[in-house]
């Protein structure tokens, strides 16, 4: 699945530029991620904290027990990373970003005992032989990928057999009626504003799951309504730092104020039901120990 697509060098020249700047890691931490809200409050809930909860329920919805090789597909600045090394220890974690600026922030943010690096890499075309990993964790990268197939295909081949295959990521409406002409231009501005090629739909990406035979316990999730709360509460936030931001400089202020409008979109989508956040979880079958 392809489409017409702004191209990888934007996505690196946006990641350096958003690494750089620091205003996404002030406003989100290390974690470039949806939060999510348990009772749809988000009023009451810890902006940051939210981002971690959303791992944690992650984690327990794919009920990953032990890991040792770990690659986190799409790293940002490795929150990820560091999370899954803080749960398990022993594991060692390889995260991989597009941006130069995202893997140098992240090693400068990881304490040196943690068996955590970082590369820059093509997720399309991942530098690692087959079967290296027992999990290989996407958290919102997909939407960025211009190629979804060739995306799911270079995480499946690197995972081991009997590995946990985890995907969360940003999608569109599945359910008639077809998205409108409205909805459509909806998502293009938000595209447009994060470097993002196209969305597709949660069941599309369990169909593509389907196509590896490979891939058992395949099970997919929209959690919409958990995580739409992160679009009010960035503006909140951001709107209680303002005198911040207003001292980061005009380049700042003006690329804020373009995200302002591309966040009103996310709101607007996710109350119109044209996007949806799905999670998507499947382990690689065991030829040795099968199921
Ligand atoms: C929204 S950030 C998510 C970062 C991180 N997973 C987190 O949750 O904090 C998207 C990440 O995907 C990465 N990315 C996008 N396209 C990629 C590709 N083709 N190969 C590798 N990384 C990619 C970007 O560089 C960025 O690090």
């Amino acid at each position: 699945m392809t489409q017409s697509y702004l191209g990888s060098n934007s996505i690196t020249q946006a990641y350096d530029a958003w690494t750089q700047d620091g205003v996404l890691e002030h406003f989100w931490g290390e974690h470039i991620h949806h939060g999510y809200y348990p009772d749809h409050r988000w009023w009451q809930q810890d902006f940051k904290r939210a981002k971690i909860e959303l791992l944690d329920q992650l984690t327990r919805w794919t009920k990953l027990k032990t890991i040792h090789d770990a690659l986190d597909v799409g790293c940002g600045i490795g929150g990820s990373a560091r999370y899954l090394a803080e749960r398990w220890p022993n594991a060692e974690v390889t995260g991989v970003t597009l941006s130069p600026a995202q893997m140098n922030r992240a090693t400068e943010l990881t304490p040196s005992h943690m068996k955590v690096s970082f590369k820059v890499a093509d997720a399309l075309e991942l530098p690692f032989p087959d079967s290296t990993f027992d999990l290989v964790w996407s958290c919102e990268s997909g939407e960025h990928m211009p190629d979804k197939e060739v995306f799911l295909r270079e995480m499946v081949r690197v995972l081991r057999p009997g590995g946990h295959l985890v995907i969360a990521t940003w999608c569109h409406r599945s359910e008639p009626p077809a998205l409108s002409a409205a909805e459509q231009h909806r998502l293009q501005r938000i595209y447009h504003a994060w470097a993002l090629p196209f969305f597709v739909s949660i069941p599309q990406y369990e169909t593509m799951a389907n196509a590896h035979p490979e891939l058992i316990e395949i099970r997919t999730s929209d959690w919409t309504t958990h995580v739409r709360g992160t679009w009010p509460h960035q503006i909140w936030m951001g709107l209680g730092d303002l005198p911040w931001l207003l001292r980061q400089g005009w380049a700042v202020v003006r690329r804020s104020l373009r995200d302002v409008v591309a966040i009103w979109h996310m709101i607007r989508g996710y109350q119109q039901g044209s996007i949806r956040y799905g999670v998507i979880h499947a382990r690689k079958r065991d030829t040795k120990c099968p199921g």
